[in-house]
């Protein structure tokens, strides 16, 4: 099937905040600029969902909801067949959301003041499920190595070796920085967390998004050791770009530690329950949806390259991270010599770029932008040619 990743439907007034942000700054219908921020996708959706969708509106009722086995059993299905991991229907909870889950989890298996690490710099709301609840942040920055990140596992271990330390969550593959862990890396982070009794959670909700030259390692996969003390965190919502409908897969492979989880989400939430849109979406992607996927990710890798090489061409001192996965670019425009909020007026008031800012993924990331490059290739060609004109004013040489 031929798929349109050419065409924008320009969400302006639809209650889209990636949009309204253009709103705000006085962007309108008639400028053709998109917003590169929050991370979903400029792709209109799959057709194959949109299809199940209007069957499931002209058949169904609309009455509570569970996940049902075909769902669960798709769910699996998928993870063996993308990521060669043998998961159990039972391990699944469905909820609204990974953020929704990963807070859940902190307050599960963490008392107020016990130790949560994170591999900064980081998705923002990670700090905020660690703070927000009253938790102690464990701040294992990671190297910046000029084009990449990788862990410090000295520093690691020493803080996972603290007995106040009780949870890791893990963004794996990372955003905003990029890395695709490799299997050797996860091995050496879950020996570490299971020598020291820390528990793993996993957000892994861009496992689907890698790019070619690399393979995502699900957390759980590599021993049952790893399954027993892990919480995997997925979604359909990256993949198929329909994180509106809210409906996430949480595995707990761990009998014990889903009881738990589910103990505890009862305390707040008594009837947690999924959309039958949601699930109904869900299921037409798994099932129908991998040529789709296939197709969006040349046009993610297209858009990779051409800011890559462009930037390598014309205005060297913005670099470009190495992207593995996501569709999340992370650039470094330190080398410009401006202040980071400078950056960000640059971007906003001559430039027309809306990118995430750097600084809101910890204070590693100023003077960086996170630029979402899942659209339609021209409007990463127009917006390349704006970031040359505008930054040749800045150039110190
Ligand atoms: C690492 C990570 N986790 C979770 C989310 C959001 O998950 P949800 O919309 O399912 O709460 C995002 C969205 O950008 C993300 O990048």
């Amino acid at each position: 099937m031929q798929y349109d990743f050419t065409n924008i439907h320009k969400r302006y007034n639809t209650g889209s905040g990636k949009w309204d942000e253009l709103a705000r700054h006085g962007i309108n219908e008639s400028e053709d600029i998109i917003p590169f921020s929050v991370a979903d996708m400029e792709f209109v959706t799959a057709p194959e969902i949109v299809e199940a969708l209007k069957h499931e509106l002209d058949n169904s009722i609309m009455g509570y909801a569970n996940p049902t086995q075909e769902y669960l059993s798709e769910v699996c299905n998928w993870f063996e067949h993308r990521h060669n991991w043998k998961a159990k229907p039972e391990w699944i909870l469905t909820t609204h959301g990974v953020v929704d889950a990963f807070f859940e989890a902190v307050k599960t298996y963490t008392n107020p003041g016990e130790g949560v690490m994170l591999t900064t710099p980081v998705y923002h709301p990670m700090y905020m499920a660690v703070n927000f609840t009253g938790r102690k942040l464990v701040d294992c920055k990671m190297i910046n190595t000029g084009t990449s990140y990788k862990i410090d596992f000295d520093d690691f271990e020493k803080k996972a070796s603290d007995p106040n330390t009780k949870l890791l969550i893990l963004c794996s593959p990372h955003n905003p920085c990029g890395r695709v862990w490799t299997r050797d890396e996860l091995t050496q982070i879950g020996e570490i967390c299971l020598k020291h009794n820390v528990l793993v959670l996993s957000d892994e909700i861009h496992c689907d998004l890698i790019m070619p030259g690399h393979v995502h390692t699900v957390f759980a996969s590599i021993s049952d050791e790893f399954a027993n003390n892990s919480i995997i965190c997925t979604a359909p919502s990256k993949t198929f770009n329909i994180a509106g409908l809210q409906t996430s897969n949480i595995f707990i492979p761990n009998k014990e530690l889903r009881d738990k989880y589910l103990a505890s989400l009862k305390l707040t939430n008594p009837n947690p329950k999924c959309n039958i849109l949601g699930y109904c979406a869900a299921l037409a992607a798994y099932k129908n949806c991998e040529s789709w996927l296939d197709s969006a990710l040349e046009v993610i890798n297209t858009n990779r390259k051409l800011i890559c090489d462009f930037l390598t061409r014309e205005i060297p001192e913005i670099k470009a991270y190495n992207l593995e996965g996501t569709y999340l670019m992370w650039l470094d425009f330190n080398a410009l010599g401006l202040n980071y909020k400078e950056l960000e007026r640059i971007n906003h008031s001559e430039a027309k770029l809306f990118f995430d800012e750097g600084y809101i993924f910890g204070s590693q990331g100023e003077g960086f932008e996170r630029w979402n490059i899942a659209c339609p290739t021209r409007y990463i060609q127009d917006a390349l040619e704006r970031i040359k004109q505008v930054y040749s004013r800045y150039r110190r040489s």
